[in-house]
């Protein structure tokens, strides 16, 4: 599903933040992804959700190199990829519900749909109180809420997730882990990053550990 061979990625050249990371995510695998503070965790997901280039090795998602993907080609991919970002980037002139339904709006599914599979999931996670409000007058933890909402949406191949349950409280952060744990069953393949020992030692899933921007083995 993903393969990486020997990456490297650097912001401003000759720094680089990832060293010689190569692994491996089997299709509908679980991994969590932890490290320090700074440890590359971010970069390594943004590599992913193609928002920046490797500048060694190879990418493959899907059965596809990716490394040099061109443009034009990325929505193709992205369409498949569910990313919560840690800083959420919630479309401030869009409401609640609007930026939850906004990956199907994309796809091309009808408003009815959307509005059906919005509601549903603003209920789920406790937000239809707020479906009308900008996302600029929500607490953390309900903009976390709805960036993971509309991640998970589309039931996408790839979930990619940065601290998801970082602004939550342990209840709530273990009720959105039953989420993704249930999207994987029915096939999404997960990579969650969280530097949250307690969350990860709660799961049986395997952890990437990156430290200094290197994998550790
Ligand atoms: N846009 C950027 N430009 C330059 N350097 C960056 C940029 N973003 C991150 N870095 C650097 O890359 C390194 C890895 O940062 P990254 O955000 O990937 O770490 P992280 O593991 O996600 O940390 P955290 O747990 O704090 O979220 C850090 O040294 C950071 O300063
Ligand atoms: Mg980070």
């Amino acid at each position: 599903m993903l393969t990486l061979e020997h990456v490297a990625m650097e912001y401003l050249p000759g720094h680089e933040v990832l060293h010689d990371v190569s692994l491996s995510l089997a299709p509908g695998s679980f991994h969590f992804l932890t490290g320090p503070s700074g440890a590359g965790k971010s970069t390594l997901l943004s590599l992913l959700w193609l928002q920046s280039r490797a500048s060694q090795g190879n990418v493959y998602m899907f059965g596809e190199d990716i490394t040099r993907l061109e443009r034009a080609d990325l929505p193709r991919f992205r369409r498949r990829i569910g990313i919560v970002l840690q800083d959420y980037r919630l479309l401030e002139h869009l409401t609640v519900a609007q930026n939850v339904g906004l990956p199907l709006k994309v796809a091309g599914e009808s408003n009815e749909e959307i509005d059906a599979k919005v509601e549903e999931l603003l209920e789920w996670i406790g937000l239809s109180e707020h479906r009308d409000a900008k996302p600029s007058t929500l607490s953390g933890g309900q903009k976390q809420r709805t960036a993971i909402a509309r991640a998970v949406i589309t039931k996408p191949d790839f979930l990619l997730a940065d601290e998801p349950t970082g602004n939550l409280d342990s209840e709530l952060a273990l009720r959105f882990m039953y989420l993704f744990e249930a999207l994987n069953q029915t096939g999404t393949t997960v990579l969650l990053a969280t530097h949250d020992q307690q969350l990860i030692s709660l799961f049986d899933y395997p952890t990437l550990r990156l430290k200094d921007g290197t994998l550790q083995s």
